[in-house]
Order: structure tokens, then sequence, then C-alpha cells
């Protein structure tokens, strides 16, 4: 294993946030304004790295990420159809810490793409940053959640996608949007296969804020949010009063659907496409207005080729 020229990662990581953002586009709907969409940053390949090293007085050697494959986390089932599933500790505080701090300096205005421009757009407010899919703890998140995928991935044949950190400060928001594409994308290994986005991962890595809600005006609940949020799983059971800490995960929203609190840690995952390879526009959301703090979030998104058999 060799230490890497910290200067050449960084530079090779700055010109794929130059290439990034591709395709994104705005229409109309009537009573919920806009639909955009997220592009992919293309993930410059580079040779494999360590996290960078740092030291306790200034900046030398700490020891390297070790991907902790025995970690558990909880599944809680949100929504039937669209498939919508809420993961409870999905991402330690030590693959938490490494990704932030591979990510920092890679962070840029979000943008989105009308009528085939590239945007700053008031719809899309918060900044973006590309993930190396060589970075140690973005391997170790993608490896664990390609494994939640089980089958719904083919081995040699489908791929896990270039992941994308999206930051939110107070006032920054992201209207309604789907996160699959149209018109399915053409592969780059130079084959004419096509592939779309079959799902997508949504997991808070900061969420010292309030506001920033991930809404789905269409996701109808398998049953009634738990008013006692994490407090439930703790200990297995409820017993006696709710701690006045207890703040439900998500609630009903009051324009309809669902409104998820972002909680450092957890994940959202959902499935956003038909069985025919169709998108399914129940997964429409948005990242509703940050009030105040700092909200940071990790999108994941597998990618199904066609054909689908
Ligand atoms: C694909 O399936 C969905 C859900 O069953 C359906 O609404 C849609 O019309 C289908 N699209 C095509 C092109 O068959
Ligand atoms: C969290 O946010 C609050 C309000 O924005 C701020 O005062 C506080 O310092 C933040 N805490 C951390 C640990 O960042």
């Amino acid at each position: 294993m060799a230490v890497i020229n910290r200067a050449k990662v960084a530079g090779a990581a700055a010109a794929a946030v130059v290439l990034a953002f591709n395709i994104p586009f705005l229409t109309d709907l009537p009573s919920l304004r806009l639909t955009s969409f997220i592009g992919d940053f293309l993930i410059l390949d580079y040779p494999f790295t360590l996290p960078f090293f740092r030291s306790h007085d200034g900046s030398h050697v700490e020891d390297p990420f070790i991907c902790d494959t025995q970690h558990t986390y909880r599944t809680e089932l949100v929504s039937l159809d669209p498939l919508i599933i809420y993961i409870h500790n999905l991402i330690t505080p030590v693959e938490i810490s490494s990704i932030l701090r591979t990510a920092e300096p890679l962070f840029a205005p979000s943008q989105v793409t009308k009528n085939g421009r590239q945007l700053h757009t008031s719809d899309r407010t918060s900044s973006s940053a590309g993930l190396p899919r060589d970075d140690p703890a973005v391997v170790c998140v993608l490896g664990r959640t390609r494994n939640f995928l089980g089958t719904m991935l083919r081995n040699d044949y489908d791929e896990m996608g270039p992941p994308q950190l999206v930051r939110y400060s107070a006032g920054q928001r992201f209207n309604i949007h789907h996160d699959w594409y149209d018109t399915p994308r053409v592969a780059n290994d130079g084959t004419s296969r096509r592939w779309n986005r079959i799902a997508s991962f949504f997991a808070i890595l900061e969420s010292n804020c309030t506001g920033g809600e991930t809404h789905f005006p269409f996701a109808k609940g398998v049953a009634p949010p738990s008013p006692w949020g994490e407090e439930q799983w703790q200990g297995g059971q409820i017993q006696g009063e709710m701690k006045t800490e207890s703040q439900p995960l998500w609630r009903e929203h009051e324009d309809g659907g669902l409104a998820f609190r972002p909680v450092a840690g957890n994940a959202l995952f959902w499935v956003n496409l038909h069985a025919n390879g169709s998108g399914d526009t129940r997964t429409k959301h948005a990242g509703l207005p940050l009030l105040e703090g700092k909200k940071t979030a990790m999108n994941i998104w597998p990618r199904r080729y066609q054909p689908d058999d």
C-alpha cells in the first residue's frame, strides 16, 4: 500500500467536478411547481488511495481507514408501493468523518439543466461534491449498499454508479424532482447498453440543523409514523413515559405524503423504476428549505442496465 500524492488526487477530483453535471432538466408539474433532475458527476479514474494521513499535532500520520464489514444496521418498512425503506445506522461516525474529509475540498454549487442548458437555479441552491469511487470509506459504504440490493443488481453487469454528496445551509433547498432519467443513459464502456437509476439511497452524514426534511408528496406509509422516533428501537420495547427528546423520524406532511427528518447515519432507500423500466413518478421528492445549521447527505444511485431480463 502506498501513500499517494495529495495534490494529484485533489487535482483529479477537481477536474471531475468541472466536468460534472450532465443532463438534468426541469419541466412543469401542475400544483407542485417544478420537476428537476440530479445529474451524475463524472468521476475520473485514478490509482487506489488511502485516506490522507494526519497526526494529532498537525498533518502527518493517522490510522488508515478500516472498513467494518461486520457493521449492522436496522431496516424499517415505510411504504410498499413504491418501495421506501428507512435504514437506521447505515453509515458509521468513522465512515462519515472519513468521507467528509475526502469531500470537503470538492464542494461546488449544485446545478440542474433546463432546456439543455446548465444553470444555477433557485430550484436547487445546495452545493454538491462528486466522491472518488476508490476512497476506502466510499468503497466501504458502496459495498454495504450493494449487498443491501442483493440480486436487484446483476454482478459484472450492473453497477453502483458514482456517489455524490450534497450540502445544504440555511435557506437552501431542492424543489421537487426525481432521480431517474426519462431516457435511459448510454453506457460509457463503448457498448450500446443503456442504464437507469433503478433505486436511490439518500444517507444523511451531517444533521446539525432545523428544517431540511426530505418530502415525498406522493408517499403513503404502511402505518402512521411512530411518535417515538429512535427511542422505539432503544431497548427493544417502549416502556413508561415518552422521553422529552423523542422525535418522530418522519411525519405526515400537511401538503400530503411523508416528510423525513435528517438524522446523521440514517438513510432512505427507495425504488425509482417500475418493473417495466419506466420511472415511478410517485418517487418525486424535495429537499425542503433548511432553516438553520448544516445538512450533508450522500446520494448513491445503483444503475441497472437494459435489457432487463
Ligand atoms: C410501466 O408500468 C407502469 C406501472 O405498472 C405503468 O403505469 C406504465 O404505463 C408502464 N409503461 C409502459 C411504457 O408500459
Ligand atoms: C449546530 O448548529 C447550531 C445552530 O446552527 C450551532 O450553534 C452549533 O454550534 C452547531 N453545533 C455543531 C457541533 O456544529
